[in-house]
């Protein structure tokens, strides 16, 4: 039987994308945080749906310079998820300061992360204020075909990593509970590539 819950935690119930490191540059440097609130918006083109805070240093990059990347998250990631999303590159060159290892993608030079199994390049189609929605065409996309060839291959031990809310990260069927960091973490224990 179901019982009656909080409408603030009904986003929950369906909060099932992968977890995102989205990249953007401001004039100074390159930026990434957590969202993971995403979409698949249309096959052709390829586009995908965030939803940004507008007071993000995020949302100000696209509208300035109207390009993202998409990194999806591995259990690596976790505590870089948990140092980027406790600050605003408003104010931080957070990849900076963490020594995140990435290259650029070829056709919009957005960071791309060398532990995401997988990361695309976006051009943003639409950005709305009111909904904070950000519409994006992936032009450039790639994946470790370890873990994914046509669809995620689950089968072999690996799965993207899912946010629960608060400090609950979904890694296959276990919860790992990972509280925001101020500091910035020494990521080389944690790292699979760099
Ligand atoms: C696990 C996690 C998921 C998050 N998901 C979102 C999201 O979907 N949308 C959003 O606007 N902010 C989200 N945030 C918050 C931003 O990532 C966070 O405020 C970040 O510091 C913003 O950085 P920026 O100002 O450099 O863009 C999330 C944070 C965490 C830790």
């Amino acid at each position: 039987m179901k019982t009656a819950i909080d409408v603030q935690l009904a986003t929950r119930l369906i909060n099932s994308g992968p977890l995102l490191l989205v990249g953007t540059r401001c004039a100074d440097w390159f930026s990434m945080a957590p969202i993971a609130w995403s979409m698949p918006g249309s096959k052709k083109p390829p586009t995908i749906f965030l939803t940004v805070g507008t007071h993000h240093a995020t949302w100000d990059n696209m509208v300035k310079k109207g390009v993202f990347s998409c990194n999806v998250v591995s259990p690596s990631l976790i505590r870089a998820v948990a140092f980027l999303g406790a600050h605003s590159g408003k104010n931080m060159d957070k990849m900076t300061a963490l020594g995140l290892p990435y290259s650029l993608g070829p056709l919009l030079e957005m960071p791309l992360l060398n532990d995401a199994p997988a990361a695309f390049e976006c051009e943003v189609l639409t950005l709305d204020p009111k909904t904070s929605l950000v519409q994006g065409v992936i032009v450039s996309a790639f994946a470790d075909s370890r873990w994914f060839q046509e669809r995620w291959l689950v089968e072999r031990g690996f799965a993207p990593v899912h946010h629960l809310g608060g400090d609950a990260y979904q890694v296959g069927a276990e919860v790992v509970r990972q509280p925001l960091l101020q500091d910035p973490p020494d990521l080389r224990e944690d790292l699979s590539v760099s």
